[in-house]
Order: structure tokens, then sequence, then C-alpha cells
């Protein structure tokens, strides 16, 4: 058996597979096909300071290579988020992540306040990447300076691990993933989803409600590692890897790239124990690649000077 354990902020991961923010809830609801103590860790569905009803159905749609979303960050909020869910996690020992999202840096910023205090999380993932709301989300992603102090402001009134989940939306993701490091985070996730439209050509309209949403699956892999190779080569912090991963062979892929660990998203809604198999697999193909210590294939990619 390979060693897949990965250290990552001064947190110990027992396998880089863990559960993107917004595919599996807030993991009761993915406990109902394997008992999510096998992930590496798992990210919650975003939380906001206020609860939010999210966008018009319809708001989901499958594509041939994936699938487009416009949630509009719709939960309930972080009171009933701490009263509701955290006690079915304090019998669980994955690494606990919450995403946390917002319309302005003071939203952020109480929302960290208040997640801080809690024992049981192991971090927090800062959504500065949502492309579905009018405000914040991506708008934070196009503003480094901005990005900066919501990051230092989130950086003050926690100790926990603070991960910044960028957007692939982005004209120079290194120069973002920069900020983020200076103003005090102690990791990246990337990519987010990017902007995809669907036309039902019977009716002539968009099939979400917003017309565009967000863009996930396989067809965003490519993208998703180009800027996950571009932001850990301008950055000393670590890295999550984000985008149309499925199988084995697309972890080892992402960590070549730069990835510490790598988070699974729209896969899950295809197969819903698909992070368990996932690490069963990635145990074999470090046998068949000869890989002992799965951590020494961080950002191993022979990549040609340019590139
Ligand atoms: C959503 O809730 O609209 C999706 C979340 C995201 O893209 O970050």
């Amino acid at each position: 058996m390979a060693d897949l354990r990965i250290e990552l902020a001064g947190l110990s991961f027992a396998n880089p597979v863990t559960m993107a923010s917004g595919t599996a809830g807030y993991g009761r609801e993915l406990a109902e096909w394997y008992d999510l103590d096998c992930l590496g860790g798992f990210f919650t569905k975003a939380v906001t300071l206020e609860p939010r009803a999210g966008n018009p159905q319809p708001r989901v749609c499958e594509l041939p290579t994936g699938m487009l979303n416009s949630i509009g960050l719709a939960n309930p909020g972080v009171s009933r988020f701490l009263t509701e869910e955290i006690t079915w996690w304090e019998e669980r020992n994955t690494l606990l992540f919450v995403n946390v999202a917002g319309s302005t840096i003071a939203d952020y910023t109480e929302c960290c306040r208040q997640l801080g205090a809690v024992p049981r999380l192991d971090g927090l993932e800062l959504n500065v990447s949502c492309p579905n709301v009018k405000q914040g989300g991506i708008s934070f992603s196009a503003d480094p300076v901005e990005l900066g102090e919501l990051v230092k402001s989130c950086r003050a009134v926690t100790g926990l691990p603070l991960i910044v989940k960028l957007s692939p939306q982005v004209t120079d993701v290194a120069a973002l993933a920069r900020v983020c490091e200076e103003n005090g985070a102690d990791a990246l996730s990337l990519i987010n989803t990017i902007p995809g439209l669907s036309i039902d050509i019977t009716t002539r309209r968009p099939r979400l409600s917003t017309g565009v949403g967000g863009y996930s699956g396989p067809g965003i892999k490519p993208v998703a590692l180009a800027q996950v190779h571009r932001a850990s080569r301008a950055v000393g912090i670590p890295v999550i890897g984000i985008g149309g991963i499925s199988s084995a062979e697309d972890i080892i892929e992402f960590m070549l790239a730069g990835a510490s660990v790598v988070q699974l998203g729209t896969h899950n809604f295809i197969e819903p124990t698909a992070g368990r198999s996932l690490i069963e697999q990635l145990d074999r193909l470090c046998g068949t690649l000869g890989v002992d210590r799965l951590q020494s294939l961080i950002g191993a990619a022979v990549m040609p000077a340019s590139g």
C-alpha cells in the first residue's frame, strides 16, 4: 500500500481526496452512500451570514460534458449552520472545512469570526469566485486590492487555516494568488466554475433561470490544470486542485501540476460513492506507477521552461 497522507497548512490529510463545496451538501446528504471518514476532507456548501433562498429554478442543467449551475449560494445562514449541522460532524473524524461567502468584506469577516470559534472545524475556505450572485462572489476575484483587504480582514478574526477559492475568470491568477498569500492565506483552492450558457432551441430560452451559470465537469479539467500550475508556481503556500476530476489518473495529474490535495465535485452527481472508490483506485494506481509516497508527486511535472 502506498502512503497517501498529505501535509497541508499544518493539517494531516489521510489522503488527497476531499469533497468540493456545493456538491455534497453539509455532509449528511452524502453519508447516506458511504462513511465519510474515509475521505481526506470535506468542504461544505457555502455559508453566509444571513440565510439565502438562492436563485429561482431551474438552477441546474446537465450537459454532455458536465453541468451548469446557478444556485445563488442558497444556504440556511451561519447561525442555523452552527446549531443544525455541526453536532453531526462531532461524531466524525474527516477534516472539515466551511466554505464562506458574502456580499461585503464585513459579511465575510463576521461569518469567519463566528465559525472561527468552533473547535470541530479544521479550516475555512473563502469563496471569492461564485459567478451566480449580483453582489460579492466573483467580484472579489476581479479586484486585487479588494481581495487583499478581504483576506486580511478574515485573517484577523480567525486562527483557523484560511483557504481562498479563486475563479478561473481572471487575467492573471498568479498575481491574485500572491495577493492572497501576502495577506495571510494558508492555501488556495482553484478553480471554481467557468461562466457557461445552454439554450433550449425549441423554447429559445436558456436552461437556467439566470441565463448564464457556472460550468463544471470534465470539460473544464485542462483549464483547471493550467490555473493550478500557474498559481502553485507563483506562491509558497499549497494549492488545492478542483475541476473535472473523475478518476485516480486525474488526481495524479493535478498533483503533478502542483496541487497538494484535490476536491471532487461534479462527478459526485454521477457516482455518489466516487470519493470512496477514487481513494481505493488511487492506492492501486500508485502501485502501478511505483509511487511509494504520494506527497512526492506534488508539482513534479516536468514542464518546458516556457510552460
Ligand atoms: C452557487 O451557489 O451559485 C454556486 C457556488 C459557487 O459557484 O461558488
